[in-house]
């Protein structure tokens, strides 16, 4: 559906229409981020929200991944970091972390909150071209950026970058968006989501990837349960 902006000049009537259209295109969660664009938009003096605080599984998400964490594990790359979170987690726990994210305004905050010795934070938009680029690493976190990947440069090139990000890592962390089948025509499917996004990411990544713990954990509390796996990729 086409993004439509209702602008204060608009009557109640145009709101609610707008929240209703919203409500049916994506549910309480779309109904939640088209009030906070709403907000952004018409009352620019509110600040922009951060994504870490949308979030309420940061915590619960940083233990999944923890726990695999190894003695012979010294560096993380986080791709599409948003404010630096984990990367400030993993510098914590003695890791060198670097976190990536094409948002400006994010990778300010992560630097002003987060930067020392161990945690360094790069503006960049990571793209098929420039995925080769980015340093290997013994973890890489690809934590909900693969929808956004598939629709800046379509699924078969976000599949490419994917295998690319394998093979610079010993451990992947995965997490696909838990309300859509990406690379699916349909959201119809009868098959559970961590089930069809384990097959998918065997698909995308060859079997020498391998699934070594699946989780499920809550997005923001509205329903929505992403998955997310842990892949053993020493062996790519
Ligand atoms: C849904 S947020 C996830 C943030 C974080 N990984 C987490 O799960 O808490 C996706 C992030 O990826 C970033 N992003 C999306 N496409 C990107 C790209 N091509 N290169 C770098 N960052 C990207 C966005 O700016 C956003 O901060």
């Amino acid at each position: 559906m086409a993004e439509t902006t209702v602008t204060t000049e608009q009557k109640p009537l145009a709101l609610i229409k707008r929240a209703v259209e919203l409500y049916r295109d994506g549910g309480t969660e779309r109904l939640k981020r088209g009030a906070e664009e709403y907000l952004r938009i018409n009352t620019p003096l509110l600040e922009k929200p951060q994504y870490q605080d949308r979030r309420i599984d940061n915590e619960r998400r940083w233990e999944y991944i923890e726990t695999h964490i190894e003695p012979e594990h010294e560096s993380v790359l986080d791709i599409g970091c948003a404010e630096g979170v984990f990367c400030a987690r993993a510098a914590e726990c003695g890791l060198y972390a670097v976190g990536v994210d094409s948002d400006d305004e994010s990778i300010r905050i992560a630097r002003n909150t987060h930067s020392g010795d161990t945690a360094a934070f790069r503006a960049q938009e990571i793209t098929p071209e420039t995925v080769s680029d980015l340093p290997e690493s013994d973890i890489v976190l690809f934590l909900t950026v693969h929808h956004h990947w598939v629709s800046a440069f379509g699924f078969e090139s976000a599949a490419e970058m994917i295998r690319m990000l394998c093979e610079k890592s010993d451990l992947f962390v995965y997490e696909p968006p838990g309300d859509r089948y990406l690379g699916s025509e349909t959201n119809d499917l009868p098959q559970p989501l961590s089930e069809y996004y384990a097959d998918l990411f065997r698909e995308i990544v060859g079997d020498d990837a391998r699934i070594v713990a699946t989780y499920t954990s809550s997005y923001t509390g509205a329903g929505r349960e992403d998955p997310i796996f842990i892949v053993d990729t020493s062996e790519r």
